[in-house]
C-alpha cells in the first residue's frame, strides 16, 4: 500500500486557508499556489539520493554531497496542474516538464485524455505528477496509468487538497505511488466537488468563471 504524506506545516495550512476563501481572486490564488508548491517540493524531494563529490572551497579541499541518481520530471495534469509547476521548478530548475491533458466529464465524472507529451527520457526520471485537486481520483488514476503505459515506474502524486475517496481510488489502482497532499478534506459532494475544498481550481486559477 502506498503512503499518504500530509504536509501540514503552519505556513502551508495558512496559505491553503487563503486559497479556500471565495473572496481570493485569480492573482492571489496563483501566487499562493505557487508558494505552496515550492514548500511542498521541499518535502517531496526529501528522499532524493545523494552522492559525495570532492570540491575546493576557498579554505581547503572538501568532500560534499550533491544530488545523485534519477533526475526529476514534473508532469502537471492540465489545466490546473500548471499552477504548481513554477513553484517546484524554482527549487529544481533542471527538472524537465511533461504535460498530460485530461478533463473530467461533468456528467460522468470520468477523465477524458486530450494531450500527452513527456520528456524523451521520462522512463529514467522520477516523476512528480501534480494537480491541485484529488477528488474522485479518476483523473489522477488515469494519468498514472498513461505514465505507466509509457514506461514510467517511479511516480509520486502531489496534490494540494485531497478527498478520502480520491486517495482510496489511487491507492487501490496504484499501490506503488506515494501521495503528497497539503490538506486532507472531509468528503465529496453530490457533484464530485471536494468539501470544504476551494471550488473549481482551474476556473479560480485562470479566472474562467
Ligand atoms: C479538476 C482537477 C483535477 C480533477 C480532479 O480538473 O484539476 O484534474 O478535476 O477530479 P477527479 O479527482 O474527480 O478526477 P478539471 O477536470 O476540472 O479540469 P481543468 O483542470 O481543465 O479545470
Ligand atoms: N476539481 C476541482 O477543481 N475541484 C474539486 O473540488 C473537484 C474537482
Amino acid at each position: 500500500m502506498s503512503q499518504v504524506h500530509v504536509m501540514d506545516h503552519p505556513l502551508i495550512q495558512h496559505k491553503v486557508s487563503l486559497m479556500r476563501d471565495r473572496e481570493t481572486g485569480p492573482k492571489e490564488f496563483r501566487e499562493l499556489l505557487n508558494e505552496i508548491s515550492m514548500l511542498m517540493a521541499y518535502e517531496v524531494t526529501r528522499d532524493l539520493p545523494l552522492k559525495t563529490v570532492e570540491i575546493e572551497t576557498p579554505i581547503c579541499r572538501a568532500q560534499t554531497q550533491v544530488i545523485a541518481g534519477k533526475k526529476l520530471a514534473i508532469v502537471p495534469i492540465l489545466r490546473a496542474g500548471l499552477g504548481m509547476v513554477d513553484g517546484i521548478t524554482s527549487l529544481v530548475p533542471a527538472a524537465k516538464i511533461g504535460h498530460i491533458g485530461l478533463y473530467r466529464d461533468p456528467n460522468t465524472l470520468e477523465p477524458v485524455e486530450y494531450y500527452c507529451k513527456l520528456p524523451a527520457d521520462a522512463q529514467e526520471r522520477e516523476i512528480l505528477l501534480v494537480d491541485p485537486m484529488l477528488a474522485t481520483g479518476g483523473s489522477a488514476s488515469a494519468a498514472i496509468g498513461f505514465l505507466k503505459k509509457r514506461g514510467c515506474r517511479n511516480i509520486k502524486l502531489v496534490n494540494l487538497i485531497a478527498a478520502p475517496e480520491g486517495v482510496a481510488r489511487v491507492q487501490e489502482d496504484h499501490p506503488d505511488v506515494d501521495i503528497y497532499v497539503a490538506a486532507m478534506d472531509e468528503k465529496l459532494n453530490d457533484h464530485g466537488y471536494i468539501v470544504p475544498g476551494l471550488g473549481d481550481a482551474g476556473d479560480r486559477l485562470f479566472g474562467t468563471k
